[in-house]
Parts: C-alpha cells; sequence; structure tokens
C-alpha cells in the first residue's frame, strides 16, 4: 500500500472532536491553520483489536476500583521479550499514568529541591518543565551535530557538566525525540558507566520503542552491557505511541 492509498484508508480528520493539537492551537498560538506537528499523536483510529477489547470490556466489566491485572504485566513482559529480546522480572513492574507522571514521581522520590538532572539536548520539552516545576535545575548537555546531520554525544561534556554541577538524575530519551536517533548499546554503555562512576540514576525513556524507521534496531537501556545498569535505572514506556492511543 502507498502512502496515498494508506492515508485515504485510514485517515481520519480529528478537528472538533476535542483533539488538543487541533482544537487547542488557537490558545498556544492565536491561529487555527498550523500543521500540528508539535504533539505526537495520530490522525487515524487504533487498530481494530484494541478497539474490540476496550468495547468487549467495557460491556463485561463493573467499572470499580481495580488491582492491576497480573495478564497486564504477563502482557508487558512478554512484549519486551518478543519484540526487544529484553527479559523483564515482574517485580521490577510498576505502572503509572503515564510516562511524564512517572518521570515526575521519580524526581519527587530520587531528588531534592535545587538538585541537577541532566538531559542531552534538544530534547523532549517536558522533561524540562517537569524538572523546573519540581524546582531542580535542568543541565542540557549539547548533542553535537555531525556533517551527515545525525547526532552524536560528547562524552567529555556529558561527564565534565556531572561533575560541575553534581548531577543526581540523567533522563535519557530513546529514541530520543526530536532528533530521532535510535542508541546502540555501545553508546548507552558509554553514558551509563560514566553514570555509575558519579553515583547518577538513570531514568530511560523508551516511549518510542516501536516506532523504529532506520536501521538501528531499538535496544532497551535495560539489556545494556548485559543488565549492568539495572540496579540505577528505571526504563519507562507506554502504549500510547505505539499504538496511537495516548488518551
Ligand atoms: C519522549 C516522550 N516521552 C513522553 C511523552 C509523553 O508521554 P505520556 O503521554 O505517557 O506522558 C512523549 C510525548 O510525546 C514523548 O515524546
Amino acid at each position: 500500500m502507498n502512502t496515498a492509498e494508506f492515508t485515504k484508508k485510514y485517515y481520519i480528520d480529528r478537528r472538533g472532536s476535542h483533539s488538543r493539537k487541533w482544537d487547542e492551537q488557537h490558545l498556544k498560538f492565536n491561529r487555527i491553520d498550523l500543521l500540528p506537528l508539535w504533539v505526537a499523536d495520530m490522525d487515524f483510529m487504533p487498530p481494530r483489536c484494541i478497539q474490540e477489547a476496550i468495547c468487549n470490556y467495557v460491556k463485561a466489566t463493573p467499572l470499580g476500583y481495580t488491582m492491576t491485572n497480573p495478564n497486564y504485566l504477563k502482557a508487558v513482559i512478554s512484549w519486551y521479550k518478543r519484540h526487544h529480546n529484553c527479559t523483564i522480572v515482574s517485580d521490577w513492574l510498576t505502572s503509572a499514568p503515564n510516562v511524564i507522571t512517572a518521570i515526575m514521581w521519580c524526581i519527587a522520590a530520587f531528588t531534592k529541591t535545587n538538585d541537577a538532572i541532566a538531559v542531552l539536548s534538544p530534547v523532549y520539552g517536558a522533561f524540562d518543565s517537569s524538572t523546573s516545576d519540581a524546582k531542580r535545575q535542568i543541565i542540557a548537555v549539547p548533542m553535537t551535530r555531525n556533517e551527515d546531520n545525525r547526532y552524536a554525544v560528547d562524552y567529555e561534556a556529558f561527564e565534565a557538566a556531572i561533575i560541575k554541577h553534581d548531577v543526581k538524575l540523567f533522563i535519557h530519551c530513546n529514541p530520543h525525540n526530536p532528533v530521532g536517533h535510535v542508541w546502540t548499546a555501545e553508546e548507552m554503555d558509554r553514558l551509563f558507566s560514566i553514570c555509575q562512576q558519579h553515583k547518577v540514576l538513570i531514568i530511560s525513556d523508551e516511549i518510542h520503542q516501536d516506532l523504529i524507521t532506520g536501521l538501528t534496531p531499538f535496544t532497551s537501556a535495560l539489556t545494556v552491557s548485559k543488565g549492568a545498569y539495572t540496579d540505577r535505572l528505571i526504563a519507562m514506556s507506554s502504549l500510547s505511541k505505539s499504538f496511537n492511543i495516548a488518551s
């Protein structure tokens, strides 16, 4: 199926459906004619199997308070294994309303007011706002842009920034939003060993793990160096990007 055929079959005009990116853009930009590329959701219906599963659940189940369904944990473990060859232990898992909430919880739990939190910039803006809202300092370490337009890390600058600011937490983004870089195990090993050396906790935001278009496969931070960093690492993901179900 080519792009035109795909679009004809699946495109849906979300304007007027309380879509944040379409129906709120006048609040952000005071105009309504922009292509809203600042929000990572799509103008397609979710997969049919998800629609059906939600409908079946709602028809069959009382909507009272629930505990975590063990099948949910099993599904996450199975997905990571089958798609990313990553073995997860059930006890490692917990859930949050969404990734940014989980990041905010970790910032609150593992850092103190004014602590420094490092990111590789440019990076997804909510890392910055979650940090500043919590009254922590954001330390943006710029990535270098190569001649072929690829981004890379200046490892010396990364380590120097960690030492200078006494960084407590590094928020890693893999694949990296917005530059699209899919981090290799070797790159992460270098980054994480610097973090380990300086006792920096790592959050790996892996929310875009299933949307890989290039040749580099996704590697979860949990598998880097045979799991050597799992004691100082919190990996986060969500169904929202993979299946276009952010709401
Ligand atoms: C890298 C990254 N992390 C997190 C989010 C937001 O995730 P959530 O809606 O689960 O908070 C986005 C949304 O675009 C994102 O690009």
